[in-house]
């Protein structure tokens, strides 16, 4: 069987009439495993822009849903959402004005997982992540193989740049550079909502991460983000990235992350805050251990304060098998959410450092 794959071998099989049916392949059930480990009720926890996204998965688990499709419904209300301009329909477009998305889902029970990168004109990539990970035998399709792919399955194209990114891209690229030919419009000929942004605009990170364990103690998450603003067309961050921003081991826990990319990309973050917790360490100790690495790591001086500590952000979010949550940044601040036998709350994120003036 060496160089023959599964699908090969079941189609030289029937040639040769061996018998076997070409049928399509078996695909592990989505049914959970659950274990002897379980939360005594659900728990989802999200980014700080998640809020409607823990209240749709609970409200799926509390109905029995699988923790997958509990979760990327959750966020698909963050991706429809125009006012959110870091995720989905809506989302800041790349430098040439062209929204490109990236997302990947993973499911603790069967541990599959599937994802989309730079994915233009469709507005749920988490939808057509999942479908990646359940209609084909790859994890992950980028750019127009991950468009045609979402256009063969019945996904529509639509224009994701709203007026209001429109505007703020716009004025990116005129004071983006002082040797192009670009100026920025006058600020007061732009919408009043543009020009808070505008004016916020180098604090302001996005993404969505949720992940939730579900009253049988499975597993799963979803990470979805229109990515860096304005970043070079193609670059793909690390939101789709399995192990950087979302990872899942349905006898552990599941976590993710929002923020710089390329540290989790370096680093594999998600991935390491899931083996903290099966060394034993709360979801916010694993967090924060997380972003100690991304620390140690950070040596290049262009992502170095005059304080030698990191310019730039990361924040993870965890749940564990038994339904502790928590959270951690290398810089404290905001809050992400959680909704457990208490309810939906917003929780304030520890750091390692109090917040620094001046970030990426
Ligand atoms: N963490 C999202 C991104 O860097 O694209």
């Amino acid at each position: 069987m060496a160089g023959m794959n599964r699908r090969d071998f079941l189609k030289a099989a029937t040639v040769a009439g061996l018998g076997l049916p070409l049928l399509p392949l078996a695909r592990p059930t989505m049914a959970g495993t659950g274990g002897s480990v379980k939360p005594d009720h659900p728990v989802v926890v999200s980014s700080g822009n998640g809020e409607k996204a823990v209240k749709k998965a609970m409200e799926l688990l509390k109905e029995g849903a699988d923790p997958l499709d509990a979760v990327i419904a959750g966020v698909n209300l963050v991706e429809d959402d125009p006012d959110d301009i870091s995720v989905g329909f809506g989302g800041l477009p790349n430098e040439d004005g062209v929204v490109q998305l990236d997302a990947s889902v993973m499911h603790g029970p069967t541990h599959n997982a599937g994802a989309v990168a730079a994915l233009e004109y469709i507005k749920n990539p988490s939808k057509v992540a999942k479908l990646v990970m359940e209609r084909t035998d790859h994890v992950l399709l980028v750019g127009k193989g991950a468009l045609e792919f979402a256009l063969a399955n019945g996904f529509k194209k639509e224009n994701l740049l709203t007026e209001k990114a429109r505007q703020i891209w716009l004025y990116w690229k005129g004071i983006n550079s002082n040797i192009d030919d670009w100026f920025p419009p006058p600020l007061e000929e732009l919408d009043e909502d543009v020009r808070k942004i505008i004016k916020r605009y180098f604090d302001v990170h996005g993404t969505i991460n949720c992940c939730a364990v579900d009253a049988n103690g499975d597993l799963a998450g979803v990470t979805t983000t229109s990515g860096l603003f304005f970043k070079i067309p193609g670059r793909v961050g690390d939101s789709p990235i399995i192990g950087a921003g979302l990872y899942v081991d349905n006898e552990v826990g599941a976590a993710g992350s929002t923020g710089r990319g390329e540290a989790n990309l370096k680093n594999l973050s998600s991935f390491m805050v899931v083996e903290y917790m099966r060394m034993g360490k709360s979801p916010t100790e694993a967090c924060l251990e997380a972003c100690k690495r991304i620390v140690e790591h950070t040596k290049l001086p262009e992502l170095l304060g005059d304080d030698g500590k990191p310019n730039f952000n990361v924040k993870f979010y965890a749940v564990n098998k038994k339904g502790e949550f928590g959270a951690g940044a290398i810089y404290e601040g905001g809050s992400f959410w959680v909704y457990d036998k208490h309810g939906a709350r917003a929780v304030p994120i520890p750091g390692l450092y109090k917040k620094n003036k001046k970030r990426k």
